[in-house]
């Protein structure tokens, strides 16, 4: 698949509506309803059984995914503000409940996402975090390293919030 450009164009949606898919254990999208269907661009043969980064924007940082990952895989769920890209190159800004799926057994089979349309105030709060996040990464050739690196200055943020990354996220 060709790379895509992303543009500087915003795309929304209603607050009716609720943006919904789920993966298998690797991040593999098993199912997507009609309203990520529509926001992304691409249609359903596209998007079924390909890895959820097919939507990644290159202005996420690295350390939000980490972060989100480490806790689902673990058995928790996780709310996090997410900039999205369109097949088109646009992008849609979400505010995400990620959450595993378990079986009879207690073992986790799968994640579920749910997304609403955010709040203007808090992606005017979060944009400038993340921006400093990724200029953060930027500086690391490393990935382990730049990881590492923003996640140290995420905590160093909350912690001068004097919030856990859960109460700030829900204050916002
Ligand atoms: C249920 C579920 C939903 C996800 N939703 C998104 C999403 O909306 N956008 C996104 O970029 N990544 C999402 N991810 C995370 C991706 O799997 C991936 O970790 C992320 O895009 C970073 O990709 P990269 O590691 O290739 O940089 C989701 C993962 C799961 C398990």
């Amino acid at each position: 698949m060709s790379k895509i450009i992303a543009l500087d164009t915003e795309l929304t949606f209603s607050e009716n509506e609720l943006i919904v898919s789920r993966t298998d254990t690797a991040g593999r999208i098993q199912y997507c309803n009609q309203v990520f269907i529509k926001i992304s661009g691409y249609n359903e043969k596209e998007l079924l059984g390909r890895p959820h980064n097919i939507i990644r924007h290159p202005h996420m940082p690295r350390c939000i995914y980490k972060m989100m990952w480490d806790r689902i895989s673990s058995g928790k769920e996780i709310f996090a503000y997410v900039r999205n890209l369109c097949k088109g190159g646009q992008y849609y800004w979400v505010f995400a409940h990620i959450t595993p799926t378990f079986n009879g057994n207690g073992q986790i089979i799968g994640y579920h996402s749910n997304r609403r349309k955010p709040k203007k105030e808090a992606i005017a709060v979060i944009k400038q975090i993340y921006e400093q996040l990724l200029i953060e990464e930027r500086k690391h050739s490393n990935r382990k390293e730049s990881i590492d690196c923003s996640t140290r200055l995420l905590m160093d943020i909350l912690s001068k919030e004097g919030k856990s990354y859960d109460e700030f996220i829900l204050s916002i």
